[in-house]
């Protein structure tokens, strides 16, 4: 019998529910702490008892990250691989790669200093949106409006210890409604879409920020975009979310590698745990 391993550095709603449920069903699971796993060049795999299929679910990015390609490196198999979790845990590698694969994005400008991030602008116009290459729950997503805040925020990064802070992801601002659509990917398959609408005076749909789920219809159209965006960059569990631009339709915009689904499960019919369980398991197979 296949043994389950969820990793975490916090316990949130969503490990919680993947252990539980896994244990409801009868399932063997168990629930190990990154912060306490140490690998060397010379660890076995069997040294470390994480059972058969690992669950990534550390929130820190460059926890999960790095410690996913020393379990791989060890056999493990891990949800989701390491490239997975490369490509998606960064928003340029994730446009660049979304736009390879002719997934409609939005039109997203990388700058390496402050002023080519101004030169972007200047050719573009405002509003754009700056976002930080890594990060989530909408942290640093700033829409700029104008010369001034622009140049204020772009001075903060030059002037901050982060490096990663003098690479400028700029995108065009979506029109689109107070929303944006959460797709749950589990495999080959679409299990769940919410509309995220935003909290009272947010402009970001973020369920960390206050946003609210409401079910949205999975339609063909978003079926197919969804699907061929999970596979663009290499498939797994996934979050893909998604953007309705007034004219074009469509635009996904992120895709989550450590998906949250509290919002969703709020308002889905689905058993979104269960699937992630019934997907864990069979991975050995495929
Ligand atoms: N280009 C954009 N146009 C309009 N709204 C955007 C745009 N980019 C992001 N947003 C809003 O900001 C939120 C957070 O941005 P996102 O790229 O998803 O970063 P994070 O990884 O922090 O969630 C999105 O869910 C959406 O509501
Ligand atoms: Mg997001």
């Amino acid at each position: 019998m296949v043994e389950l391993c969820v990793l975490y550095d916090k316990v949130r709603f969503e490990e919680k529910s993947i252990y539980d449920k896994a244990l409801k069903k009868g399932i063997k699971i168990q629930m190990t702490d990154a912060k306490n796993i140490t690998v060397t060049t010379d660890s076995k795999r069997k040294e470390l008892a994480l059972g058969d299929v690992i669950l990534q679910r550390s929130i820190s990015h460059f926890r999960g990250l790095y410690l996913t390609s020393c379990l791989e490196f060890l056999g493990f198999p891990v949800i989701n691989k390491f490239k997975v979790g490369e490509t998606c845990g960064n928003k340029l590698l994730t446009s660049l790669t979304l736009a390879k694969h002719k997934v409609p994005t939005p039109k997203t400008h990388f700058a390496f200093s402050s002023a080519g991030a101004m030169e972007a602008i200047d050719g573009t116009g405002f509003p754009v949106v700056l976002k930080p290459i890594i990060g989530s729950w909408g942290r640093g997503v700033f829409p700029l409006r104008d010369d001034e805040v622009a140049n204020m925020i772009f001075e903060m990064r030059e002037e901050d210890d982060n490096p990663l802070g003098r690479i400028y992801y700029i995108q065009e601002m979506i029109q689109r409604p107070p929303r944006d659509i959460r797709c749950i990917v589990v495999g080959d398959d679409i299990i769940a879409a919410v509309y995220r609408y935003s909290a009272q005076n947010e402009w970001r749909t973020n369920v960390a920020r206050g946003g609210k789920t409401e079910n949205a219809p999975i339609t063909n159209e978003l079926e197919e975009i969804v699907s061929r965006a999970a596979k663009a960059v290499g498939g797994g569990v996934l979050g893909v979310d998604l953007m309705e631009d007034q004219q074009r339709g469509l635009l996904v915009h992120e895709i989550n590698n450590t998906v949250e689904f509290r919002g969703a499960s709020n308002v889905s019919t689905v058993d979104i745990a269960s699937a992630i369980i019934d997907y864990s398991v069979t991975v050995l197979k495929r």
